[in-house]
């Protein structure tokens, strides 16, 4: 697997997303509390943009008229009709078992270790005394 740099972690801050390509394939890039994850901005259902997506999160339940919202922000809702994934693993909430989004090994590496090598850089300027976001492809 090759490792690409595709954006400095300042530009993508917490909570935040943005979509990237690597060789010419689109992948949403999520902040989730300062851990960077990678899916295929593609939707296993009928091809919508998950990084345009509303996060969410899970609601649990122990007992009936009791609930707590868990999880808030780790879950995608795909625009087009609603499929919900984890962004953490790309697994689906409607089908587990057999559906989910493609998901990418995300890491954060300084500038420092990346000018050493092995990554591939292709339009993203990498300064030493920063932190960047590599996609494993
Ligand atoms: S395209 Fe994503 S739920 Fe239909």
């Amino acid at each position: 697997m090759k490792k690409y740099v595709v954006g400095s972690t300042k530009d993508i801050p917490e909570g935040s997303r943005t979509l990237v390509h690597v060789k010419g394939r689109p992948i949403a890039i999520f902040n989730i509390k300062g851990e960077y994850f990678g899916l295929f901005d593609r939707c296993p259902h009928l091809g919508g943009s998950l990084c345009r997506g509303a996060l969410t999160g899970l609601i649990q339940s122990k007992m009936p008229g009791e609930y707590s919202f868990i999880r808030e922000g780790e879950i995608v809702r795909c625009p087009w009709h609603g499929w919900e994934f984890d962004i953490r693993t790309g697994k689906s909430y409607c089908d587990p078992e057999k559906i989910r989004a493609r998901n990418f090994p995300v890491s954060v590496e300084d500038g420092r270790h990346l000018m050493e090598g092995p990554y591939v850089a292709e339009t993203v300027p990498v300064k030493v005394e920063d932190d960047y976001v590599v996609v494993e492809l």
